[in-house]
């Protein structure tokens, strides 16, 4: 992968981002910190995920760090001195939000340390491919706080409550096979085959029809905000709503015609 710090006609102190034909890129890029998270960077990568999802020629993104930690949580040097008025008055964590409401999948290629904000933004995307030596955690017990972006909520949903409580009460490191064992990533795969496998599955992903794949992503997350019931509900009516999509008459036809379906889009 060739990364440049200038994708998509703008330049990020702390971002390699680029195209390869309809995946988009996104590399954290503070190695000497290992990618610690602080306000600038999220709020590049808010700018650089929102301009991939409106861009119509992405189809699917891939978030990744580098060998030694995919993010190693927020920026401590950024929030040590702050206290509860700077941290609630400039709302420190307010961009994060804007990630939570990109529309098209992100694959999460986590090698090295995930911890704190780090497991919280990989815990956001929608599919995580994780190398042998990746370390998910949530360590901020140890520095006297909590997480704060997403930890408690979605750790839990996905682990349960007593595999959450160890992680978020002692801030012990959950090796890769071990998070894998708790549902919390997609696969585990040789790091040499971390980035490949979610370029892949990224292509994949941009080879279905584009308004399913939103609409897929949207009622699958629906079901960590809804009691059964209305995410069912909730799931049939955007079932419905495709009906009305030219990619449906194409790919249903495509298949009774035994050929490869042409997506629109539309
Ligand atoms: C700022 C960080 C950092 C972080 C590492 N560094 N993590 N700087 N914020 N979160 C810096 C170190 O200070 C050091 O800088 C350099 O990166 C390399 O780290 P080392 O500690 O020397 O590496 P190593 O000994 O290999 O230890 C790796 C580590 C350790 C186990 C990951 O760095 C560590 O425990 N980091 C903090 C992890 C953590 O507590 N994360 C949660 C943060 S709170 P220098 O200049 O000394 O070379 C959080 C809240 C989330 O995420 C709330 C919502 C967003």
């Amino acid at each position: 992968m060739t990364a440049t710090g200038d994708g998509q006609g703008r330049s990020y102190q702390y971002l390699l981002v680029e195209a390869d034909g309809p995946v988009g890129i996104v590399r954290l890029n503070r190695p000497k910190v290992l990618n610690a998270l602080c306000r600038a960077l999220i709020e590049e990568l808010a700018d650089a995920l929102g301009a991939f999802d409106r861009d119509p020629a992405i189809r699917c993104m891939v978030l990744t760090g580098n060998e030694r930690a995919f993010a190693a949580g927020a920026d401590i040097a950024e929030m040590a001195g702050k206290g509860l008025a700077e941290v609630t008055g400039d709302d420190l964590l307010g961009a994060w939000q804007r990630l939570w409401r990109i529309r098209k999948p992100v694959v999460a290629a986590v090698q090295g340390y995930c911890l704190g904000g780090g497991f919280e933004l990989a815990m956001g995307c929608d599919l995580i491919v994780a190398g042998e030596s990746a370390q998910f955690g949530q360590p901020e017990i140890k520095i006297g706080v909590i997480p704060g972006a997403g930890g408690t909520q979605r750790l839990t949903r996905v682990a349960g409550k007593y595999k959450a409580m160890e992680a978020v009460l002692t801030g012990r490191m959950i090796p890769a096979r071990e998070a894998e064992a708790w549902g919390l990533v997609t696969k585990v795969v040789p790091d040499e085959q971390c980035l490949p496998e979610a370029l892949r599955l990224a292509r994949t992903i941009a080879g279905m029809p584009p308004l399913a794949v939103q609409m897929a992503k949207a009622a699958v997350l629906q079901a960590y905000e809804t009691p059964l019931g209305a995410g069912l509900e909730f799931e049939r009516r955007l079932f419905y709503s495709l009906f009305a999509t030219e990619d449906q008459k194409e790919g249903m036809q495509a298949f009774l015609e035994k050929r490869s379906p042409q997506w629109k889009g539309r």
